[in-house]
């Protein structure tokens, strides 16, 4: 049977693939419905670095000020076996292998919505990632919240921002990845607070602990990493990103990796939270999670694209006979996903028995 996440990944992308006409259908809904992970937390305090872990590949633009200023929504696709590769949405079949070359094209992409400035732009960049190492995940990437504008940016950007990442995380159906470095006060945390502000009993915010090893002398995490400075329903995951230094050096993900599992294993005061530390462990916690929340989702996305069914029906019946061209064609070929998805959920549902185990 399909896996429910790639399955739900393939239905965001139909979505997306709606353009003009999804505005007028349920669709929008539909993709609301359909639980996501966003990435949020403050300018530099390591969301590149962390999605580029879980992925293991560098991939994003990366620097130091607001690199990141459209969304990027970033599905992860396990194949079993061949040559990883990535495709963007607005690149329908063009294959890239050459991940340097990914990097280039989110950068390009900005550049192409929002002009050479330094302003943010709220349409999504579309990437998707093939791989044998990575789990079946979507994850989008933030504009990193600020406290002040930079010269060439308006000094409305801060709210800009703010706002288009509370557009993201307020939605019931988004898992929360809150981002905070160790070495600041959690107190003083962007990620906490607004995560706090909109899921204020941390039942869909995972939060991650970064740049623990950049912390003062004689400090640790201990506390927070054992969810006793800030309560939240999940562990609290506690991660060593590459430094400036290993990212100038070239330190290679797997490389990275590897010292991040030996740092906490031979860290005395983390020897004992090892097993459930680090980028790998992060990874396969969220997609457990992800598809955990999408079989609890079904039903309520199946009478959703029910509606959708009828809606575009309706639509259709109003535009006349379809031609597979004009917008009929695309509203038809929409409504014939829909079905497909439709009966893949029933399949689903058929197979779970009522204390959740597959049959
Ligand atoms: P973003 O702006 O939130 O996307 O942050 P980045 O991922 O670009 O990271 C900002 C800087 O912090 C980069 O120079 C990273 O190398 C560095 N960094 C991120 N996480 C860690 C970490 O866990 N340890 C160390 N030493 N540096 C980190
Ligand atoms: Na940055
Ligand atoms: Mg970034």
């Amino acid at each position: 049977m399909e896996n429910l996440i790639s399955l739900v990944n393939r239905l965001q992308r139909a979505c997306t693939a709606l353009g003009d006409h999804g505005e007028e259908t349920a669709l929008p809904t539909l993709w609301d419905a359909l639980p996501s992970i966003a990435v949020v937390g403050g300018q530099s305090s390591g969301k590149s670095s962390v999605l580029e872990s879980i992925v293991g590949k560098d991939f994003l633009p990366r620097g130091s000020g607001i690199v990141t200023r459209r969304p990027l929504v970033l599905q992860l696709h396990r194949i079993e076996e061949g040559r990883e590769y990535a495709e963007f949405g607005h690149l329908p079949r063009k294959r890239f292998t050459d991940f340097a070359a990914v990097r280039k094209e989110i950068a390009d992409e900005t550049d192409r919505e929002t002009g050479r400035s330094k302003q943010i732009s709220t349409v999504p960049i579309y990437l998707s990632i093939y791989s044998p190492n990575v789990v079946n995940l979507t994850l989008i990437d933030l504009p990193g919240l600020t406290k002040v504008a930079v010269e060439g940016q308006p000094d409305s950007i801060v709210m800009e921002i703010e706002n288009m990442v509370r557009s993201y995380i307020e939605k019931p159906n988004c898992i929360i990845l809150a981002i905070s470095p160790a070495n600041q006060d959690l107190a003083t945390s962007d990620a906490i607070k607004i995560s706090r502000e909109v899921d204020p009993k941390g039942e869909r915010t995972f939060g991650v602990l970064t740049k623990i090893d950049l912390m003062d002398k004689g400090t640790d995490a201990v506390d927070i990493l054992e969810g006793k400075a800030y309560k939240l329903q999940f562990p609290w995951i506690g991660v060593v990103n590459r430094s400036q230094q290993d990212i100038n050096k070239n330190v290679d993900m797997i490389a990275a990796r590897r010292r991040e599992r030996e740092y906490f294993a031979q860290t005395p005061e983390y020897k004992h939270l090892a097993p459930r530390m680090g980028s790998e462990h992060l990874g396969k916690v969220l997609s457990k999670h992800l598809e955990a929340v999408i079989k609890s989702r079904i039903p309520g996305l199946q009478s959703l694209i029910n509606k959708t069914i009828i809606e575009l029906e309706s639509e259709l019946s109003r535009l006349g006979k379809p031609i597979a061209t004009d917008a009929g064609g695309k509203l038809y070929m929409i409504m014939e996903i829909c079905r497909i998805f439709d009966g893949i959920f029933k399949e689903h549902l058929d197979g779970v028995r009522p204390g959740g185990d597959k049959i």
